[in-house]
């Protein structure tokens, strides 16, 4: 049966794979919830989105996104807090991300609308796949690909914008080991790396089964140019601690604008810590981590939250990092996961019911 909410039609499931999944057991990304979002890009417009069963979609062999990669996409999650209700956190940013995304890449961009309304009610309609256990949410992945044919290295003429869900357990586990990169680069200026493009995660992954080869988790990034600043951690935003100060690199052409790193700064400046966003090079990284005074180093990012570094990698030397007992990264990623799990006041506004 067929019911309409003001712009999204929803199809219901005959059946439900829920109780197959084990939600105290959970991984994460790999098992997707019963319904999806699709909404059509044809004829010069965006059609009204529909909450469909979860299922495959066909594309023709001739779909521009297999032959010239035109596809950006979205990480959210969904939160249940201990009564039951549901949230996102800055759902608008991510809609405001994906047009940034989709400008970038030639793709058409989306309303409003149709990205809140679509989201919100899939979201309705896959609440009991919100999971309720700690450190478990439902991972959201809207995403454009360009489903239009055509051989010409152009633009495609019809898309579709899908959201896909997984409920979703921590994406690693415990600290990680990462390597400074000196060779190999995500992004460069007047690239795509501040965009959300599929491309830029593949173009990480050989790097980062050279650097797993090695004997590390990840990839520090560098910049394209001269190798001589630090600019993200594996598909994640960067934060190093020295003495106190909490440091990033400023988001340009190269840096993803990470919803995540943001809020943590204001977390971080709201709570007294003192924050720099400025260039950080690779050699003052390496020199406090020689004297003493690098602290701490993470990853933030909407998937992983905040991840701690344990020790880098850097021209055939290794650099631990030391235990503390009071880390930033705790501090901060305490504090913003019980914004999102509605543990605390929401005093920067943050929430958004479902
Ligand atoms: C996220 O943190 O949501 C990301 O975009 C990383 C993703 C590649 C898993």
């Amino acid at each position: 049966m067929e019911t309409m909410t003001k712009n999204v039609s929803v199809e219901k499931s005959k059946t439900s794979k829920i109780s197959e999944v084990d939600f105290n057991n959970l991984s994460f990304g790999s098992v997707y919830t019963d319904h999806m979002l699709v909404c059509d890009f044809v004829n010069g417009a965006w059609q009204t989105p529909k909450v469909v069963p979860y299922q495959p979609i066909t594309l023709e062999p001739s779909a521009k996104i297999f032959h010239y990669g035109q596809s950006i996409f979205e990480g959210m999650k969904a939160y249940k807090d201990e009564n039951g209700d549901a949230w996102l956190f800055r759902p608008l940013e991510n809609f405001k991300r994906l047009n940034k995304s989709a400008k970038r890449l030639a793709i058409p961009e989306l309303p409003e609308a149709y990205f809140m309304e679509g989201l919100t009610t899939l979201l309705q309609v896959e609440k009991d796949w919100i999971p309720q256990n700690p450190g478990s949410s439902l991972y959201v992945r809207p995403f454009i690909l360009a489903s239009g044919t055509g051989f010409h290295a152009s633009p495609a003429d019809e898309y579709k914008f899908i959201i896909a869900c997984a409920p979703s357990g921590a994406y690693f586990s415990g600290k990680v080991k990462v390597l400074i990169e000196e060779n190999y680069s995500r992004a460069a200026n007047g690239g795509v790396g501040y965009a959300k493009a599929g491309g830029n995660y593949a173009g990480q992954f050989y790097p980062t089964q050279l650097a797993i080869e090695k004997g590390y988790n990840q990839v520090i990034w560098t910049d394209d140019n001269t190798h001589e600043y630090i600019e993200e951690a594996g598909a994640m935003n960067i934060f190093v601690r020295i003495n106190d100060t909490l440091i990033t690199g400023p988001t340009s052409d190269r840096i993803l604008d990470g919803i995540t790193r943001k809020s943590i700064l204001e977390i971080a400046e709201d709570q007294g810590i003192a924050t720099e966003v400025r260039k950080i090079t690779v050699s003052e990284v390496v020199e406090a981590a020689k004297n003493g005074s690098l602290k701490e180093m993470f990853g933030a990012g909407t998937a992983a939250v905040v991840s701690p570094i344990a020790g880098f990698g850097y021209q055939g030397t290794d650099y631990e990092l030391p235990e503390l007992d009071n880390s930033y990264a705790t501090q901060l990623k305490t504090y913003i996961t019980d914004i999102q799990y509605n543990r605390t006041e929401d005093k920067f506004g943050w929430r958004y019911p479902v």
